[in-house]
């Protein structure tokens, strides 16, 4: 029973890094075997959209630490995510780590579903709408189950260890997940606040026909009921599907991405005699690039 904490932010001893470290211990008093690591100690560079990845079936050509942290991903049975709110959403390391996953998109949709946890934290409520979604992405793209999903709001580094009730909650994650681990019980779906997507968490949706809204970020669909004032979404509208799945990323990845390849040959020479113009403007360089 391994357990893997990713600490999403660079601040040592925050809250990111107390609330996982607080999950893993209880694991490890369980009888898990632990390891923690922070994201921002791993190089990672952005991706630079070439498809060689899964166009050519290459290895990334990026010199960096994406390898070493996906290993650490490979190593887990269970992975505990957390990022903080920069900006109403998680720090941008977590969105250049999931772009980064498209190299292992086809590994992925092979490897089993693993329990987890994410762990958002954020200053203050209402400042705060990406930063659940974007982890919730994170663990679809990972296979990652959660037995828990919240935000915990202390500003100050460490500040949630004053904090009893998330602390509490935080080291129950750390007892359910070794009891998932030892007898899995399967993916659950967890309470969602109001009107919020039951499959992920999401609140954001989009309006469809027939009263029914579609989940951005899974896909789900539910369907609007009024009863007077009180408007609800009940999430068990047919049609709705989970964008996650093995079945929905192959058919993504074979169905379109696969496909885009040799679309692109075909018109390939047209776009380059286009280009000459564009060639011509220099790009300023930043000091690191003209070094
Ligand atoms: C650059 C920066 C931007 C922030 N932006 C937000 C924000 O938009 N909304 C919010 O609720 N908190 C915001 N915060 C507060 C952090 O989310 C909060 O301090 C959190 O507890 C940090 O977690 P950590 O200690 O694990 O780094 C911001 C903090 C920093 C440093």
């Amino acid at each position: 029973m391994k357990v893997l904490g990713v600490i999403g932010s660079a601040r040592k001893l925050g809250n990111c890094e107390v609330l996982v470290k607080e999950a893993l211990l209880q694991a490890q008093t369980e009888g898990a075997e632990i390891r923690a690591l922070r994201l921002s100690d791993f190089h990672l560079l952005p991706c630079k959209g070439c498809l060689a990845c899964v166009l050519k079936d290459e290895p990334c050509r990026l010199d960096d630490d994406m390898h070493p942290l996906w290993e650490q991903f490979q190593w887990a049975d269970a992975i505990i995510l957390s990022a903080p709110t920069y900006f109403l959403g998680p720090g941008g390391i977590i969105k250049l780590l999931i772009d980064r996953l498209f190299e292992y998109s086809l590994q992925i949709g092979q490897m089993q579903p693993r329990p987890g946890a994410i762990i958002a934290t954020a200053g203050l409520p209402e400042w705060d709408p990406f930063t659940l979604p974007m982890l919730s992405m994170l663990a679809g793209i990972l296979r990652i189950h959660p037995v828990d999903r919240f935000v915990a709001y202390r500003p100050g580094p460490g500040e949630v260890l004053l904090d009893e009730d998330t602390m509490k909650r935080t080291k129950q994650i750390g007892t359910t997940l070794v009891r998932e681990l030892q007898h899995p019980s399967g993916e659950k779906q967890l309470a969602a606040s109001e009107n919020a997507c039951l499959q992920c968490g999401t609140p954001f949706f989009m309006l469809r026909d027939n009263n029914q809204v579609e989940c951005q970020l899974c896909q789900a669909r539910g369907e609007i009921q009024q009863e007077g004032e009180r408007v609800t979404i009940t999430w068990t509208a047919k049609g709705g599907k989970n964008r996650w799945s093995p079945e929905a990323m192959a058919e993504h990845f074979s169905e379109w991405v696969l496909r885009t390849g040799p679309v692109y040959q075909k018109k390939r020479d047209e776009i380059q005699k286009r280009f000459p113009k564009y060639r011509e403007i220099p790009i300023v360089l930043g000091p690191r690039k003209t070094k």
